[in-house]
């Protein structure tokens, strides 16, 4: 099937070319004189392809009616430059072929706007809004500069397991995966027994591919991993998902400065590929979504993210006569109030926080010489909060079993792991970069349940 994309079409079709185009429609009208207009869509884009449709057009007379927003169409014709404003070039038609039909009387997607809480509820049919078609390819484009950037650096990709039978973060947050007969087992009554379920023992859907990925980069060299993760917490919130992907680089022989150096570089690196490979998308975001997204975005790129120690924050946070909603005291975790006052209003910018309270971190982080910080990094951005999470990673066996211990985690559990540090340890460093709230940033759109195509949120797995 010959099928030119409307992208191309717009892009680089000329007069008197001869074309096909299949895609569906968004808007038709008809004119007094004896032929209808039609925009049509088919996603490689977010502009439409304008089509004048003659009435002497085979089969007008019985298909145009049936040209209603949403339907499907296969057009051929032949390209003129438009004589209308705001297209270089549209497409007059020789035939016309209607694939499939849309009722107007019941389909949800009619021309007007329409909240982004009823698309949610229609998330099999947003994508074709400009909105939710905009974000995908954005997300796609992205999703290619992540890879780009690992790979033109030899970084290697590895494919880290879904189902784990450990706690990465140690938050307890896990899905269970089991095969066990949960309705029989409520009936027995008795203690659950996991050395009869699938894996003999407990597992789960990961939270991290981290410590898998320390494996890797403790005999590969630079690696990362980019797949999906799931956290069973119960957060109504903007901003979380319960199955979300992350980005997680791990590297040898990198202290922590060099994580927020490869961090920074990274996060620039992958906006400024978007900002040129999305630039259409890139406008509607700016002007339909979030007005000020492209200057923040050029703030980004154009400026040294702030470095700030943890304990300095609270400092600032606390002397800022700001009123919150939570406290603000060392050892506390930090909240996005704070984190977005430090980062949208005190300086304005990405800020780098490092060295948390040992108490408010997971146990693989490296505890500093004050026993009292780990060597954490959170990145923090305007309007999303914290977008990155890292460290350094503990390298000493002896500590790393006194944290395990510490944080009511059983050592021999994390054998494999203790024997990074047993055979060959070296100093290692790594983050997570959760995509969607990279999503949220670069789009401007406020809800993460938007940037993702179906979101999975509790109470919410429809579709
Ligand atoms: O800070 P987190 O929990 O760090 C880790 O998981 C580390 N193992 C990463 C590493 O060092 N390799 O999560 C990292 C990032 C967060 O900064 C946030 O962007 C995202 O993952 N994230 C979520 N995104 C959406 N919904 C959630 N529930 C998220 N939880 C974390
Ligand atoms: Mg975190």
């Amino acid at each position: 099937m010959n099928k030119t994309r409307v992208a191309r079409v717009l892009g680089e079709g000329r007069a008197d070319e001869e074309i096909t185009v299949r895609g569906w429609i968004r808007t038709r009208r008809d004119s007094k004189n004896g032929f209808s207009f039609v925009e049509l869509n088919d996603g490689s884009c977010l502009a439409n392809l304008q089509v004048v449709i003659d009435s002497a057009v085979p089969d007008y007379q019985q298909t145009i009616k049936d040209l209603t927003t949403g339907a499907s169409v296969a057009i051929d014709g032949k390209l003129q430059e438009s004589p209308g404003k705001g297209q270089r070039i549209e497409l007059h038609a020789s035939s016309l072929k209607l694939l499939g039909t849309a009722d107007p009387d019941v389909y949800p997607l009619q021309k007007k706007r329409h909240s982004f809480e009823f698309l949610r509820e229609i998330a099999h049919l947003r994508p074709r809004t400009n909105t939710f078609g905009a974000i995908a390819r954005v997300r796609n484009v992205l999703s290619a500069a992540i890879h780009n950037f690992f790979q033109s650096r030899g970084f290697v990709y590895v494919q880290t397991p879904i189902i784990t039978t450990n706690d990465c973060e140690g938050a307890g947050e896990l899905f269970q995966v089991t095969t066990l007969d949960l309705a029989r087992l409520a009936q027995l009554k008795t203690e659950v027994d996991f050395s009869q379920d699938f894996f003999a023992k407990r597992a789960s859907l990961t939270v991290s591919g981290q410590l898998e990925a320390e494996v890797f980069a403790t005999s590969l060299g630079d690696c990362y991993t980019f797949g999906p993760t799931f956290r069973a917490e119960n957060s109504n919130t903007t901003r979380h998902l319960a199955e979300f992907w992350m980005i997680e680089p791990e590297m040898p022989f990198c202290d922590l400065d060099d994580n927020m150096d490869l961090a920074e570089e990274f996060i620039k690196s992958i906006i400024t590929d978007v900002l040129h490979r999305c630039a259409d998308d890139m406008e509607f975001f700016n002007k339909r979504i979030e007005k000020t997204v492209l200057e923040t975005l050029k703030n980004i790129i154009e400026h040294d993210f702030v470095r700030l120690s943890y304990t300095d924050a609270v400092d600032i946070l606390a002397k800022s006569g700001e009123k919150f909603e939570f406290s603000v005291e060392w050892g506390l975790d930090l909240q996005s109030e704070h984190e977005r006052f430090l980062t949208e209003q005190h300086f304005r910018q990405p800020v780098v926080l490092y060295d948390y309270p040992s108490t408010i971190k997971p146990f693989y982080m490296r505890l500093n010489d004050d026993e009292k910080t780990v060597r954490a990094m959170d990145v923090l951005v305007p309007r999303v909060g914290e977008i990155i999470g890292g460290s350094q990673r503990e390298e000493r066996v002896d500590v790393l079993v006194k944290r395990l211990k510490a944080c009511n985690l059983d050592p021999d559990e994390y054998w494999w792991y203790l024997d990074l540090r047993r055979y060959g340890s070296v100093p290692h460093s790594g983050f997570g970069l959760g995509l969607e709230r990279l999503v949220q940033l670069i789009t401007g759109m406020t809800n993460i349940r938007d940037c993702i195509a179906f979101p999975r949120t509790p109470r919410n797995a429809e579709f």
